[in-house]
């Protein structure tokens, strides 16, 4: 029995969590965190937090984990450098599962998008197009920017100088040496994703489009159970679904 604390409690996701936890019969929601409550007093009751509350809690959380040798997911996107910088810190200290995305189906098109950049090459122009519910507060999401990332490393260019935001005005002729990043926000659109591969004369398009968070919370759960364990160190989804 693997005893679960979620932080973010009262969000979509933190529900969701607790909904699908109380399915699995391995899992037990020991304690539920939001704003407001105290995660260091409960912590020790628990072997793993699953963090989906907000970027900037996610570095206290991580160091609450360390302390108490508590393993965690990191469900929450969005982080600035100096969060990341903070949360690989303790990575020395405890295992972590820190995904852009949980669902298998997302992850399934890391792989394709990876497998696609490299057998259709640079005569391909790259384009990442999301879509989300109009409360998602960051932008791109965290697994656009995931897909980014992939795209970047296959293509040998660094996303700082290569990544278009959108377009507006007179940008001139698109360059291979760009990629192109559109973030829609609207409705309540769980979370849709397209990686476009324009050639000449042909596209591919890679889509995946999630209609319910169940399946974001079944795959941290998943990651949970997996990753207590593991050895210190910071883990993927592609590790706990033995993709590498
Ligand atoms: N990795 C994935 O698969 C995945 C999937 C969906 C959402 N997300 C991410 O998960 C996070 C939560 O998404 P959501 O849609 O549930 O958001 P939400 O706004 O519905 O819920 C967030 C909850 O966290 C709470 N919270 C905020 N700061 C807190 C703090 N300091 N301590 C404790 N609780 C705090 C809020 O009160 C709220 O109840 C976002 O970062 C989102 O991008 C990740």
């Amino acid at each position: 029995m693997t005893r679960v604390i979620i932080t973010g409690s009262k969000g979509r996701m933190g529900q969701m969590l607790a909904a699908c936890a109380a399915r699995n019969p391995e899992l037990k929601v020991v304690w539920q965190i939001d704003i407001g409550d105290e995660l260091s007093s409960v912590i020790d009751r628990c072997d793993v937090v699953i963090d989906f509350s907000f970027h900037d809690a996610t570095p206290g959380v991580a160091q609450l984990c360390a302390e108490h040798h508590k393993a965690l997911v990191i469900g929450t996107t969005g982080h600035s450098e100096p969060e990341k910088t903070a949360i690989r810190a303790h990575a020395a200290a405890i295992p972590m599962v820190w995904a852009s995305n949980y669902s298998t189906g997302v992850n399934t098109l890391f792989w394709l998008t990876q497998k696609a950049a490299e057998i259709l090459g640079t005569g391909f122009d790259l384009e990442v197009v999301e879509m989300h519910h109009r409360l998602k507060k960051d932008a791109p999401s965290g697994t656009a920017t995931t897909l980014l990332e992939i795209l970047g490393d296959v293509r040998k260019l660094q996303l700082k100088e290569a990544l278009r935001h959108g377009r507006e005005g007179i940008v001139g002729e698109r360059t291979h040496d760009e990629i192109g990043m559109h973030a829609i926000r609207g409705g309540d659109v769980v979370g849709d994703h397209t990686v476009i591969f324009a050639g000449n004369g042909e596209r591919v398009e890679l889509t995946h489009k999630a209609s319910s968070r169940e399946t974001f919370a079944n795959g941290a759960l998943r990651a949970a159970q997996w990753v207590v364990n593991q050895k210190p160190g910071i883990f993927d989804m592609q590790d706990v679904l033995g993709l590498k």
